[in-house]
């Protein structure tokens, strides 16, 4: 199976107080991984790692074979192989759905003004979103920001998409929108590593989950085994924790 993502012994610390404390994971091509954990655990830093939003203390992190360390940076041309997707979708405020998704393929030289709009307007039917073009961001509901900020992850064709709690700051009755279009994702065979609380999506969605506690993974196994048949005393106290399924 080909690497997408290796990590190895990954540390990072904050003030010399480390968060992440010596990780490894791969994520093979076209699977679908999701890390689960109580808050503060250090969900979000690991993705941000790996997309190069926080420098790495030490250990390495591989993108499809091309690693970063501590004294190195993410390659443009590695992260441009990444989707990020947010839990408060981290848009820009002023700007229309259009601008959105054109303005850093346009300014980073990457498209064409023209192609950019026409990739914009491919995503923004797939999110069922071309209605709401010329509107400013501002005016769409929590659903439809997270839509647009899906179709913006996608504009520049990633191999991976990293998602962090895509869900956690919906109203109930738009989470499902939300989770359907990941789940489409999945279906084309994008690889995906996705942090999120909603058990019975990760059940179904998962080929591998994570359990991550105090800035170290404790377990690691199918959907089936980890939410069934948790080894570890803290993965089950966490699951036992939680109202789901
Ligand atoms: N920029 C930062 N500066 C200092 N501490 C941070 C920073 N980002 C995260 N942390 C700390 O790292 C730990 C893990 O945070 P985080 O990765 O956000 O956890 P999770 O996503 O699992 O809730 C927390 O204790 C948090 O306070
Ligand atoms: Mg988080």
């Amino acid at each position: 199976m080909e690497k997408m993502i290796s990590v190895h012994q990954l540390v990072k610390s904050f003030d010399n107080e480390a968060v992440l404390k010596g990780l490894d994971l791969t994520v093979d091509k076209g699977e679908v991984v999701v890390v689960i954990g109580p808050s503060g655990s250090g969900k979000s830093t690991l993705l941000r790692c790996l997309i190069g939003l926080n420098d790495i203390t030490s250990g390495t992190v591989s993108i499809e074979g091309e690693a970063f360390t501590s004294e190195s940076i993410v390659s443009k041309s590695a992260r441009r192989k990444m989707g990020f997707v947010f839990q408060h979708f981290n848009l820009f405020p002023n700007l229309s759905v259009l601008d959105n998704l054109t303005l850093s393929p346009v300014k980073n030289k990457i498209m064409t003004a023209k192609e950019a709009e026409r990739v914009a307007l491919e995503l923004l039917g797939k999110v069922k979103l071309e209605n709401k073009i010329g509107s400013s961001v501002n005016s769409l509901s929590g659903g439809e920001q997270q839509r647009v900020a899906i179709a913006r992850a996608l504009a520049l064709n990633p191999e991976i998409m990293l998602f962090d709690e895509p869900t956690s700051a919906l109203d109930p009755e738009t989470v499902k929108d939300i989770l359907n279009i990941i789940k489409a994702l999945a279906g084309t065979g994008m690889t995906m590593v996705i942090v999120t609380h909603e058990m019975s999506f990760a059940k179904e969605i998962a080929d591998k989950v994570i359990f991550m506690d105090d800035g170290k993974i404790l377990e690691v196994d199918t959907p089936d085994n980890l939410f069934n048949r948790p080894q570890n005393k803290r993965t089950k106290d966490f699951l036992d924790k939680i109202i789901y399924m």
